[in-house]
């Protein structure tokens, strides 16, 4: 598991600072993230929100400026620090979404938004387990992902040499690993490729049964 975490960490410090300068003002072009987002800050109401694999914390900073109580948990310290610096009056703390350091039943909801692509498939339902471990009764868990059947070697990220995998996956089975972890679907949605993006991107909202 080591070596994976490993070279994931790694690669997201050496782009964090790049990466927060090149998707700053991303979502404000994105009609339809901002869609889903909204709509899950709707239904998760009050209550801690966790954004696992934060990044920079911009999701993070959107769902606080939507009246979320959000913080961020990221893999990555550069990436961390880069959201500190970015959002001073928001949480960030280093973690692994493989091995929560937060109190069962302790959120209202929790964002993994792009974050669980770089988990390997046969590990997904140890961080499903965590996030229905994390999850109050009744909670809300929102993940976003590219759709596809691929393994991608990543070399190159944001102007810098990288070297991790991203894993494409079908919605369905997503769907179904998470619904085996306790986390039943609540919406599953689909939209095709802007922009630079290469493939349809899926959106799951799923909730924990109260
Ligand atoms: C594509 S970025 C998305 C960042 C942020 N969610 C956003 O949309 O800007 C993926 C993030 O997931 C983090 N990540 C990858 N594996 C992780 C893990 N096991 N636990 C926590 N964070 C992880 C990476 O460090 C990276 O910051």
């Amino acid at each position: 598991m080591t070596d994976f975490l490993d070279a994931t960490r790694t690669s997201y410090d050496t782009v964090a600072a790049d990466y927060a300068d090149i998707l700053r003002t991303a979502l404000a072009d994105s009609t339809f993230d901002r869609a889903m987002l909204a709509a899950f800050a709707e239904l998760v109401g009050d209550g801690p929100v966790a954004d696992i694999g934060c990044g920079p914390g911009r999701v993070t900073a959107h769902l606080h400026g939507l009246g979320l109580d959000a913080f961020g948990v990221d893999l990555s310290p550069g990436m961390v620090e880069v959201a500190r610096r970015d959002h001073p009056d928001l949480r960030f703390e280093v973690g692994s979404m493989l091995d929560l350091d937060l109190p069962d039943a302790s959120l209202a909801g929790l964002l993994a938004w792009y974050s669980v692509i770089h988990v390997p498939t046969d590990l997904l339902p140890g961080a499903f387990a965590e996030f229905h471990r994390v999850l109050a009764p009744g909670g809300y868990a929102l993940l976003a992902f590219q759709v596809g059947d691929e393994v991608v070697h990543v070399t190159q990220g944001y102007g810098h040499d990288v070297d991790l995998e991203a894993y494409r996956r079908s919605p369905d089975a997503v769907g179904a690993q998470l619904a085996e972890a306790g986390l039943a679907a609540h919406s599953t949605l689909v939209r095709q490729p802007e922009g630079k993006e290469k493939t349809p991107q899926a959106y799951l909202l799923v909730r924990k049964q109260s």
